[in-house]
């Protein structure tokens, strides 16, 4: 297993109490697997893959688990050397390439930094490098693009490059947050079928973290469905979509925008808000937004089971639970 995540705790210590944005999590992942981590903003999904690139700031802290890549404790590493396994075995994307490339700095500078801090090449083979990524991720004329700010690129080109930097070192594991998010439907699509691609080519795992249930259905091996910090639902692909078992990964199914749908309608949207992490209500913490909600949710919260290799956290599957007929 190159990744395997026990228990892990996150919590934000706030003036007004503990949020705990990611509650007793556990999942794993195999080198080459590509894992989707979906769920509305705020379920955790970000705090879950800054815990494990060791990137969680202040007021935010890991306080319990075990984060074992290739059966070591991340958590156990020094700073040092978290930041050596950054970039080199673990590498990360996000949302907005903008953000996390320089404005002032032409690609190729960028590129070859971040060749040149991981591994040990001269400029000239980091150069080549570069040029050879950057053809790798599907940029045109790479050796004039290498030349552009990244405000001559688009956003879609912009992520592409980020792609190129991530992977440039071999990863065994990318984690990508929300990687296509800022992107038009069809670039989110070239995008992704990036990475699949690169998961191919270098056998490298993925952990790609997205809001769109839609996005996973094409890119992804297996699915975690996250709601305010736990995992609510997991299963490899194709059962989750041909049989999906929460109430909530039921609403956002029926929330993912289809070409073939004619009406003109408003698209279905899951009722109420996801709670305030400091006011989560008893028991089951989707009672307030579930349509089968049962007073037994009100009281208790349900625990993650396995029926059949999928994963359910639910009353409805519970068979102590009379009201239920399933
Ligand atoms: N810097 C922070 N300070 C306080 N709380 C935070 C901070 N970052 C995240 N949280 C809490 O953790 C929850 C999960 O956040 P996050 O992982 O970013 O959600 P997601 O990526 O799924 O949208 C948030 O709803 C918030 O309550
Ligand atoms: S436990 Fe109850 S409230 Fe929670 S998702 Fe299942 S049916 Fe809905
Ligand atoms: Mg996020």
């Amino acid at each position: 297993m190159l990744l395997e995540v026990n228990h892990l705790q996150t919590e934000f210590q706030l003036k007004h109490g503990t949020v705990k944005a990611v509650n007793d999590i556990s999942f794993s992942i195999e080198k080459g697997e590509i894992l989707a981590i979906v769920g509305e903003s705020g379920s955790g999904k970000s705090v879950t893959s800054l815990s494990v690139m060791g990137l969680v700031q202040n007021p935010g802290k890991v306080v319990g688990g075990e984060i074992l890549f290739k059966g070591e404790d991340l958590l156990k590493k020094s700073k040092a050397e978290m930041q050596a396994i950054r970039g080199d075995q673990i590498s990360m994307i996000f949302q907005e390439p903008m953000t996390s490339l320089n404005p002032v700095y032409r690609i190729k500078d960028q590129i070859m930094e971040s060749i040149m801090t991981h591994m040990k090449l001269s400029k000239k083979e980091a150069w080549e490098r570069a040029v050879h990524m950057l053809e790798v991720v599907g940029i045109p004329s790479p050796r004039e693009r290498a030349m552009d700010y990244p405000h001559q690129m688009s956003g879609g080109m912009r992520q592409r490059v980020m792609i190129a930097m991530a992977l440039s070192c071999r990863p065994e594991l990318l984690i990508a947050d929300e990687p296509t998010t800022a992107l038009d439907v069809t670039i989110q699509a070239q995008i992704l079928d990036l990475l699949y691609h690169m998961r191919e080519k270098f056998n490298m795992a993925v952990l790609l973290i997205t809001h769109d249930l839609g996005v996973v259905s094409e890119a992804a091996d297996r699915v975690i469905v996250m709601y305010c910090g736990q995992i609510v639902e997991e299963a490899d692909v194709r059962s989750l979509f041909a049989n999906p078992m929460h109430p909530y990964t039921l609403g956002l199914l029926k929330s993912i925008p289809r070409l073939e749908d004619e009406s003109d309608g408003p698209l279905y949207m899951i009722k109420g808000m996801v709670p305030n992490p400091l006011k989560m209500p008893a028991g089951c913490p989707f009672s307030d937004r579930c349509d089968r909600c049962m007073e037994r949710c009100r009281r208790e919260a349900p625990a993650l089971k396995e029926i059949d290799g999928h994963k359910v956290r639910c009353f409805l599957y519970d068979s102590e639970t009379e009201e239920a007929q399933v």
